[in-house]
């Protein structure tokens, strides 16, 4: 298991001023959150590596880019000329296998993420390959959405199979994360905590950060 960290999600931030946003969780961790979506795999349409072009002259943070789209071969170079430290793409979309080994060649760490309905198995053969799996605990495509406390079962599978096999990928959860449910993802062996509403809606964003991540580590 990996220290606690969370990850902002600049979904809830205010896409006119991103730059106001790095700087106010900046005191409070080192990787950001930067969804993507292409109007396909998920009915809504966000932002795309120009964007990750634009964040990446503002901060030094891990740019963790969580690609919810159909084609992702298609723009993992773009992405990584861009400034992505990390790329996700879903299990769902397929071709896994070649997607790993594109974001190894690229230099990208290379994350895989499974939805809520799509079992544990489709990414078990897969877990001694990736940095990071993420459990999505919403339906991907919006932020505000309420965390699926079904999705725990799996979180508790991949913990005990990496922990048993010695593999040391992150084990990363996403969607409606806040202090209430942090400790859940916690004690199922969830390492990197996803928080987009519950740091961007609150007055002091850094301060959210911080308590988002003491409550996971005290549910540990
Ligand atoms: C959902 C995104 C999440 C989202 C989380 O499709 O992948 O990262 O921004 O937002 P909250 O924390 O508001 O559920
Ligand atoms: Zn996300």
């Amino acid at each position: 298991m990996h220290p606690v960290r969370v990850a902002p999600s600049i979904l809830a931030a205010d896409f006119a001023n991103l730059a106001a946003a790095v700087a106010q969780v900046a005191p409070a961790t080192d990787i950001l959150h930067v969804d993507v979506m292409d109007g396909h795999f998920v009915p809504n349409i966000s932002i795309g590596p120009p964007v990750v072009q634009s964040l990446r002259r503002h901060t030094d943070m891990f740019l963790d880019c969580h690609l919810m789209i159909s084609d992702p071969a298609e723009y993992l170079p773009a992405f990584k000329k861009a400034g992505a430290d990390g790329c996700t793409v879903h299990v769902e979309v397929g071709d896994t296998s070649e997607l790993i080994a594109q974001m190894r060649d690229l230099g990208l760490a290379p994350g895989l993420a499974v939805n809520p309905d799509t079992p544990f198995e489709s990414v078990e053969p897969f877990l001694g390959d990736v940095d990071l799996v993420l459990f999505m605990t919403v339906h991907p495509g919006f932020g505000g959405q309420s965390f699926i406390a079904d999705v725990m079962p799996k979180v508790k599978a991949a913990r005990t199979l990496l922990d048993g096999r010695g593999w040391s990928a992150t084990v990363q959860v996403d969607g409606g994360i806040d202090e209430a449910t942090a400790p859940e993802a916690a004690a199922a062996g969830a390492d990197l905590f996803v928080a987009g509403t519950a740091v961007f809606a609150q007055p002091d964003p850094a301060d959210a950060v911080s308590r988002i991540k003491r409550a996971a580590e005290n549910a540990r």
